[in-house]
């Protein structure tokens, strides 16, 4: 376990998410509200980039076949078929930079 760099506090205003690489995992980091939020970044349906689909308040919807996850929990919110939940991790924030606990 360890503290990542995810961006600057800057860069990830509220309602933006972006992908970063960690140790060969992409994570999606989410800022709803001024609060950040964590999960992985492949959709759990086919592998889909979750941060190039679309973020609407806390319901991140993949870009390929519309499946739709709590950003806040990982938790698969609406999908036709039984898929697996995304890891969802810990974030936290100075005044400059934004964490991700993996
Ligand atoms: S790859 Fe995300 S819903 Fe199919």
């Amino acid at each position: 376990m360890g503290k990542i760099i995810a961006g600057k506090v800057s860069d990830i205003t509220p309602g933006k998410m972006i992908k970063v690489s960690v140790d060969g995992r992409d994570i999606l980091v989410a800022n709803i509200d001024g609060e950040f939020f964590a999960t992985d970044d492949s959709c759990t349906h086919s592998g889909a980039s979750l941060s190039e689909g679309k973020l609407d308040g806390c319901v991140i919807t993949c870009g390929w076949h519309a499946a739709e996850f709590d950003c806040k929990t990982g938790k698969l919110i609406k999908f036709p078929a039984k898929i697996r939940d995304l890891t969802s991790y810990k974030v936290s924030a100075d005044s400059n930079d934004v964490f991700i606990e993996v």
